[in-house]
């Protein structure tokens, strides 16, 4: 399996495997944010090729007031998602993995991510194996837009996870 920087031709490959929930790819927005240079999208590839997963580092961290005033300069690793078939094969621990050492690289001491510990307990028992630690809880705000072209603002509710990245962390 190779991780890489997302090129805009990957991005209806990974539409194909993991559909956006709406019209409006979540995928093309996360390539536009890379393009920007306010992120770094992520894939996971198989040997053929094929996308295996994907995450988004936002390198100016969770948008949520809450995080933010606790928690300052913490890039946030959002929209972690691996291909149901070919999940527990270790992808997801190796997209975060790979989110940690570009963090450390930059020289940023912490890494996050936000997770909905109630109704997600496989992926926050996964966390908490890689060392992060719940630091706060907030709203995750966001929208999505609907095939008719409405917006739907969500608000769910989360924890915030945060690990102090080491030397270690760059190699
Ligand atoms: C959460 C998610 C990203 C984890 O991805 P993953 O690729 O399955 O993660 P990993 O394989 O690295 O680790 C998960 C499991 O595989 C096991 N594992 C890790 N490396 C492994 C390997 N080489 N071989 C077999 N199993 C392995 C882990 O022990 C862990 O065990 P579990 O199945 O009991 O949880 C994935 O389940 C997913 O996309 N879920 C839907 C979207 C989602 O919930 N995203 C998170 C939002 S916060």
């Amino acid at each position: 399996m190779r991780i890489t920087s997302c090129r805009a031709e990957d991005l209806d490959p990974i539409e194909e495997v993991l559909p956006s929930p709406s019209a409006v790819s979540y995928h093309l927005q996360r390539y536009a944010r890379q393009v920007a240079g306010t992120s770094t999208f992520l894939v996971a590839r198989l040997d053929d090729d094929r996308p295996a997963g994907v995450c988004e580092v936002r390198w100016n961290g969770c948008a949520a007031p809450e995080v933010r005033a606790v928690v300052a300069d913490c890039p946030e690793i959002n929209g972690l998602h691996v291909v149901e078939a070919l999940q527990s094969r270790g992808t997801g621990s190796a997209l975060i993995r790979r989110a940690e050492r570009l963090a450390a690289e930059r020289g940023r001491r912490l890494v996050g991510l936000g997770v909905d510990d109630h109704g997600n307990p496989r992926a926050a028992a996964l966390y908490a194996r890689l060392g992060y630690r719940p630091t706060v809880r907030y709203l995750d705000r966001y929208s999505f837009t609907d095939d008719a072209g409405v917006e739907h603002p969500v608000e769910e509710p989360a924890v915030f996870l945060v690990k102090e990245l080491g030397p270690h962390d760059r190699s």
